[in-house]
């Protein structure tokens, strides 16, 4: 923790959300709240709220929302400390110098310091291009067909034949051996002493979505091997969690990414419009780059290359997005190589078509599973549909499922019904109705039962926050430390607080949960909204069914955690079981 709380809340109270959303987002009066178009997702008609008075946004769309940090960590990518400078500044709050530990100092000076090396690599490289020298180089990006303005846009450079002169240039501006080694720009052998890492190549610098130069890629103008070099991971260099290309795609202002293999693919595809193209820095797409992009879009265009590979990465690629809660498509570049050669012959009208032709990830996986069966033989075409059928029990949602039994029929003509039945029988047959294609790990039954207690207690502090009469009722069992969960722990005591003090003020709450992760998971719990449930007899059912849950989950756990000769203890929690039992029997009224 950096700042005290005292002053983050002053801080939030003289940044007006209004105000400062209205920076980003044309808001209108309606009622008492403001309404605009919501600037996380896409959409043309506005449901992305904010209320002065309650100092929260929230999106009806999309379910984004929180207070005036919360706005600008997501809108800018600031980390909360970020958000706190930023409006502190805007408000003209003078903030003390951060007390950093000396670890922590340390830390944060040396990420500076390389993202100040490589961006004066960057510079470095660019000039070289521009240089006498860096003619070759030049000529080859312009007759691979890129303009002035996307080589700049890029940041695009050079580094020279002469092996070790970047070093020599970082040196000289005062930067000592061992940072630019950190910065992962030399190495060192036994023989030659300091080199440059890249050299002789076409320079990519890799961005971070702040646009800060955090490595680069650099290819050969020839044929020679390996075309293309990279950067090591870094301090300031995860390949894992980041994308060539996001920091200009974030404001594409598409409801969809254009996910690519290759540096070119995706200058390419920005230079003939397609300003949402992204793509992984020369590593698979893993689960960390899908929940960098589902800050950013819900949807993915898969455009990868057409070769056996990369049809490979495309079909490792859908189920990563799917758990991920993004749908993907798939955008096949036959006869091309590549988007960039797709883009060169036939041009972006055409790209665009096949954007339109897109093909579902699932059915495109289906297209590439039939290819490894002979459908003429009988065996085989039943076989081909048993596999089918066990990937179909994958969905676990039934309308989702039957969608997709409907469109596999249609697709491979055959009966909806009979489809249907082998789905039912094979589900019955693997003795479960979840995907079989994941061997179950050790445990993994544990996990779901943990899920669904999270999930509960999850529950219960929404419903408190919606609506806040039932405060009174629910603080009679559950007490904050029912909350096994540690995040909702404290969000219950700190709601709890607030309930008592009279004064329920979610925006202040949030102010608590500094880092990234757990703001937005706090965040969110503000956003969510209970299930629409018809009738209040339902909605009163479930209430109970939650608490009891919740309850008896702190039961269970505080049994396990007894020291056997606390004989007190024991006493009081046969009294909670015993309570517990009472409250089956409890009306809760809702209305
Ligand atoms: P490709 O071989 O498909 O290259 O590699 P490309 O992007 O089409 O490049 P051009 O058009 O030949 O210039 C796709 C991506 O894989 C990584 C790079 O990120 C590249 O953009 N890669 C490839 C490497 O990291 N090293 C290599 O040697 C090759
Ligand atoms: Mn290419």
């Amino acid at each position: 923790m950096y700042y005290s709380e005292d002053l983050i809340e002053e801080i939030r109270m003289k940044n007006d959300i209004v105000d400062v959303i209205s920076g980003y987002v044309r808001l209108r009066k309606k009622g008492s709240s403001y309404f605009g178009l919501c600037p996380f997702h896409n959409e043309k008609s506005p449901s992305f709220s904010v209320s002065r008075s309650k100092q929260m946004y929230y999106c009806f769309g999309c379910g984004a929302g929180g207070n005036v940090f919360t706005f600008l960590m997501e809108y800018e990518n600031f980390s909360f400390v970020e958000a706190v400078q930023y409006l502190a500044d805007r408000a003209g709050v003078e903030l003390p110098k951060m007390e950093y530990s000396k670890e922590a100092k340390e830390k944060a000076d040396l990420k500076a310091t390389l993202l100040e090396i490589n961006k004066t690599a960057a510079q470095y490289f660019y000039i070289q291009l521009k240089s006498e020298r860096g003619k070759t180089a030049h000529t080859y990006l312009t007759e691979r067909g890129l303009s002035e303005s996307t080589i700049k846009a890029f940041g695009l450079g050079f580094s020279n034949k002469y092996s070790d002169d970047l070093y020599r240039y970082l040196r000289s501006k005062g930067y000592s051996e061992d940072l630019i080694r950190q910065a992962g720009l030399i190495s060192t052998d036994e023989k030659n002493g300091v080199y440059d890492k890249f050299w002789n190549r076409v320079m990519f610098p890799i961005m971070d979505v702040n646009s800060k130069v955090i490595g680069f890629g650099g290819r050969v103008m020839g044929d020679a091997k390996p075309k293309y070099l990279n950067s090591p991971e870094t301090v300031i260099f995860d390949k894992s969690r980041n994308l060539y290309g996001l920091n200009r795609a974030r404001s594409s202002r598409k409801p969809y990414f254009l996910v690519c293999e290759g540096y070119m693919d995706v200058i390419s595809l920005h230079q003939a419009g397609f300003t949402n193209a992204v793509a992984s820095l020369g590593t698979a797409l893993t689960t960390g780059h899908a929940s960098l992009i589902k800050r950013y879009v819900k949807e993915v265009y898969l455009t990868y290359d057409s070769d056996e590979a990369g049809t490979r990465a495309a079909l490792r690629a859908v189920p990563i997005m799917r758990e991920a809660g993004i749908a993907a498509k798939v955008i096949r570049m036959e006869p091309y190589k590549d988007p960039d050669e797709f883009i060169k012959n036939l041009g972006a009208e055409e790209f665009e078509k096949r954007i339109e032709n897109a093909r579902n990830g699932f059915m495109f996986g289906l297209e590439m599973l039939s290819r490894d069966y002979n459908m003429e033989q009988p065996e085989e075409k039943t076989a081909f549909f048993r596999e089918v059928a066990r990937r179909l029990i994958g969905f676990e949602d039934e309308l989702e499922r039957n969608n997709y039994v409907e469109a596999v029929a249609k697709a491979y003509h055959v009966g909806v019904e009979s489809l249907q039945k082998l789905v039912t029988k094979t589900a019955i047959h693997d003795g479960m109705a979840k995907p079989v294609s994941r061997p179950k790990q050790p445990g993994e039954d544990h996990i779901k039962k943990e899920d669904g207690i999270r999930t509960s207690q999850k529950i219960l502090l929404t419903w408190l926050i919606d609506m806040p009469k039932l405060f009174g009722t629910v603080e009679k069992y559950i007490a904050p430390e029912d909350f096994t969960e540690e995040l909702y722990k404290t969000v219950a005591q700190l709601l709890y607080e607030q309930y008592r003090s009279g004064e329920v003020n979610p925006a202040r709450l949030l102010n608590h949960f500094t880092e990234e992760g757990e703001h937005r998971e706090a965040a969110a719990l503000f956003n969510t909204r209970i299930r629409e449930l018809s009738t209040s007899e339902e909605r009163e059912r479930a209430l109970k069914e939650t608490i009891l849950k919740v309850k008896s989950n702190s039961i269970d756990q505080q049994t396990r955690n007894l020291n056997p000769t606390d004989m007190a203890g024991l006493q009081r929690l046969m009294e909670a079981k015993q309570k517990l039992q009472d409250l089956t029997k409890l009306h809760i009224s809702l209305d």
